[in-house]
């Protein structure tokens, strides 16, 4: 097994990929050597020392990239640390009703891999970048638009993260 750490994730318009380059980058700077990769681009996952796991949120769910990794990946994640991480809008407002809201959404992937941690943060929202029929929903759902993420709050959770997933 390598000593490096796999920081996977699915995103459909970037924003999430962004906080997983993010965390990949405290980890590297840390000491830690990381690979940031798309879930769905991952065939082994077994050669890794720890592994963090994210997903954009649509509709209350995870992305299934994210989903269907844990699926498939489960034996290799069951034998070292694993840490979720969730890129939603309902974070926007940091609220303790929130955050069980948005923890709850993990609840799939919690069935089959417990974390040793789990990061909650807020996303993005351009609705440029949608096509029309999602945007006129996004409109009509009047869908907070901005971006919302903020790099302090992940770049400490990726901070705190490292001895955890090392033990060190
Ligand atoms: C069609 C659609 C559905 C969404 N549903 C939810 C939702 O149920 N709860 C939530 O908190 N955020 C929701 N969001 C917001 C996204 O999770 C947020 O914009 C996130 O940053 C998107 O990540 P991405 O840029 O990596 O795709 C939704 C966004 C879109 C476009």
């Amino acid at each position: 097994m390598s000593d490096k750490i796999l920081v996977t994730y699915a995103s459909k318009c970037g924003s999430t990929s962004e906080v997983a380059e993010a965390i990949g980058k405290v980890l590297c700077d840390k000491g830690a050597a990381a690979d940031v990769r798309p879930a769905k681009d991952v065939a082994d996952a077994s050669d890794y020392q720890a592994v963090v796991v994210g997903s954009a949120i649509r509709a209350g769910q995870l992305l299934p990239p994210a989903t269907k990794f844990v699926e498939t990946h489960q034996g290799a994640l069951s034998r070292v640390p694993v840490a979720y991480f969730v890129v939603c809008l309902t974070m926007k407002d940091d609220t303790e009703e929130n955050r069980r809201t948005v923890a709850a959404y993990l609840d799939p992937v919690r069935e089959m891999v417990q974390p040793v941690e789990v990061g909650l943060f807020a996303g993005a929202m351009n609705y440029s970048e949608l096509p029309l029929p999602m945007r006129l929903l996004m409109k009509a759902m009047k869908s907070p638009e901005g971006d919302f993420r903020d790099w302090d709050s992940i770049r400490a959770w990726a901070d705190g993260l490292r001895p955890i997933l090392l033990g060190a």
